[in-house]
């Protein structure tokens, strides 16, 4: 296969914050309407997984370019963007990376996001993904930073399957530990999110089920998406929600659950029961795109305003030239208001992006999830 190696230079150029500002503090929208809430921060492109549907290794060998530590943003320039974000409407942080664990002194960016607070004074939502593998060494020094709540990747429980999903020979076994140290650390309510590939680990869909029912955590599970250049992606590969809520309701009876937020990307499931709670994310077959309310800071500083885009807008080139808060306010208003991106809405439709574009799509691990 052909390496292909993430852009560092794209055709990002820094964002124009000339003229009047566009609305320097203060809450923005975009040109759907849609206004700016949820800020997902990637801190590092490096994972110690190479999930198949997210870096296979045939492309993330031992050759593959991440980038250099001096591209990465530091921490303060992160806490400095983050705040801007926050003057503007957002009142959601998620770390992502790659895995974000692998970010040295993690804690310390936590330590500071944590005393950001809204325009009228509420302290954020501040989560973290991770694949887990480090989670039950860092639960507690997470929670004490000020972390609220971690999501925890989990794609089976079945060991000799999952170490071949994650292709690094991790074992279910140091997830659960990891889940377990979480709730017990008060990083709750955890959710654990299962990417669901049709004919790999479908079958794993109610073992999942039965095994965090009543657990307290929130089992969720998502449609493989086409998203990156690298997976190879198929519909055909693709199980639809709404077959994964079937097969549940069959073992233990399901009902519909009213949404918390417009914005919220899962549908949430009931057990009628009471043990709980599913979610699922159905980004390919009911794309959420009009309520998407998320922002995307790559781990080398540029904006990308979807899951799909092919370019991001060079926020780190824009602080290490010297923008002021206002100049940088004043971009980050600019860009959001111009956004009209919903890749997921217009998937297979005349009016999708060409196809062209696939193969410089951003990779997950670089974008976060
Ligand atoms: P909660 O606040 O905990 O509900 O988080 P969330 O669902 O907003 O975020 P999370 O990172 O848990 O998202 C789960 C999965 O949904 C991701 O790994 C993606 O597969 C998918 N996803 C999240 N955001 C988007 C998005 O904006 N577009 C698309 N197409 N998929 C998304
Ligand atoms: N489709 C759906 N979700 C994906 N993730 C990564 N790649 C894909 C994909 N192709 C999500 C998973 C994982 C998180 C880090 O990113 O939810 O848990
Ligand atoms: Fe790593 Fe998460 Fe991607 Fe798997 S899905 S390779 S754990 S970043
Ligand atoms: Fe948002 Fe793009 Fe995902 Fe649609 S495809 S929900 S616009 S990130």
């Amino acid at each position: 296969m052909s390496r292909r190696i993430i852009p560092l230079a794209d055709v990002s150029a820094i964002p124009d914050f000339s003229g009047a500002a566009a609305s320097p503090s203060g809450l923005v929208t975009d040109t759907l309407a849609r206004p700016l809430r949820d800020l997902r921060i990637s801190v590092t492109d490096r994972c110690n997984f190479r999930c198949v549907y997210c870096m296979p290794r045939e492309v993330f060998d031992k050759d593959y370019q991440f980038l250099p530590h001096a591209a990465l943003l530091s921490f303060e320039e992160i806490e400095r963007l983050a705040r801007v974000f926050v003057a503007h409407g957002v009142e959601k942080i998620r770390l992502t990376g790659g895995e974000p664990l692998l970010r040295k002194n993690i804690e310390y960016l936590i330590e500071r996001l944590a005393l950001l607070r809204t325009p009228d004074g509420r302290p954020l939502d501040l989560t973290l993904t991770t694949n887990g593998s480090l989670l039950a060494r860092k639960a507690r020094s997470l929670r004490d930073a000020g972390l609220s709540r971690v999501t925890v990747s989990l794609d089976a429980l079945d060991d000799s399957l999952f170490r071949r999903m994650n292709d690094a020979d991790f074992a279910v076994a140091d997830v659960l530990n990891g889940i377990e140290a979480a709730q017990d650390a008060g990083l709750t309510p955890i959710k654990v999110n299962m990417v669901v590939k049709r004919g790999t680990n479908d079958q794993e869909i109610v073992p999942m089920a039965r095994h965090f029912k009543g657990s307290g955590a929130i089992l969720r599970f998502i449609e493989y998406m086409d998203v990156g250049a690298s997976n190879g992606w198929n519909m055909s590969e693709v199980l639809p929600s709404a077959q994964v809520v079937e097969r549940i309701d069959t073992h233990f009876p399901l009902e519909p659950r009213e949404a918390h937020t417009a914005a919220e990307t899962a549908q949430r499931w009931g057990y009628r029961d009471g043990g709980g709670e599913i979610g699922v994310i159905s980004s390919v077959t009911r794309a959420f795109c009009d309520s998407c309310t998320r922002a995307r800071l790559s781990t080398e500083g540029k904006l990308y305003l979807c899951l799909f885009a092919v370019a991001g807008h060079d926020l780190r080139g824009l602080i290490r030239g010297g923008a002021t808060d206002e100049e940088v306010a004043t971009a980050i208003a600019r860009i959001w208001q111009a956004r009209g991106d919903r890749y997921s809405q217009l998937r297979g439709s005349a009016s999708a992006p060409s196809r062209d574009d696939d193969a410089r799509r951003v990779e997950m691990s670089y974008i976060g999830g």
